[in-house]
């Protein structure tokens, strides 16, 4: 019984002398692991009651590819794949929009997470910023990306979007 608040007491005190606050701190594998299986979870529980995406048409490509460099470019890069300092400076990191874990999510998905943002994260919500339209036209866009390898010139407008219900 000793032992064990012992031991719980040095886990504790092992804990806290490795917190911080420092957002160029590497995250943990533990905390990535955790705040992953998180955000799968509470992500998708709020996207199953969202609208049902309506895929984008036309022009969409080339107006999401618009819309991103300036709204998502100072972080995700002009790319979407190679990161600004800014997005490399923040913790957690912003992510590599191609990558494969980007990709796996539904297109309501991230719908959902363009339109709301992820709390506890430099990803803002574009809910006041953009209509449903040019989110929309967002998520065709990032459905190009892994086509795109880094660095891409003009973004691959005009690309037929993928999709991902
Ligand atoms: C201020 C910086 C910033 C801006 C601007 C920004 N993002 Fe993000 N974004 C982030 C960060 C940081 C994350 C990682 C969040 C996490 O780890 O859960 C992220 C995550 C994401 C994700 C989820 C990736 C995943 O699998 O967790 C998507 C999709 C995304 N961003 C798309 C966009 C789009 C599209 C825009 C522009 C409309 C945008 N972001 C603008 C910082 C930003």
């Amino acid at each position: 019984m000793l032992a064990a608040g012992v031991c719980a007491l040095a886990g504790l005190v092992w804990v806290g002398s490795r917190a911080t606050l420092s957002a160029t701190e590497p995250p943990g594998r533990i905390e990535m692991w955790a705040a992953a299986r998180a955000k799968t979870w509470l992500i998708g529980r709020a996207a199953r009651v969202a609208p049902p995406f309506a895929r984008p048409t036309g022009r969409a490509v080339a107006a999401g590819a618009m819309r991103f460099r300036g709204e998502c470019a100072p972080c995700h890069g002009t790319d979407g794949r190679s990161l600004s300092d800014i997005g490399r400076g923040m913790y957690p990191r912003a992510v590599d929009l191609g990558s494969p874990a980007v990709q796996a999510w539904s297109d309501r998905e991230l719908f959902w997470i363009i339109k709301h943002g992820i709390r506890l994260t430099g990803m803002p919500g574009f809910d006041a910023a953009l209509e449903d339209d040019e989110i929309r036209a967002l998520v065709a866009y990032v459905r190009t990306l892994p086509d795109t390898p880094a660095p891409s010139g003009d973004g691959s407008a005009g690309a037929e979007p993928r999709s991902r219900p």
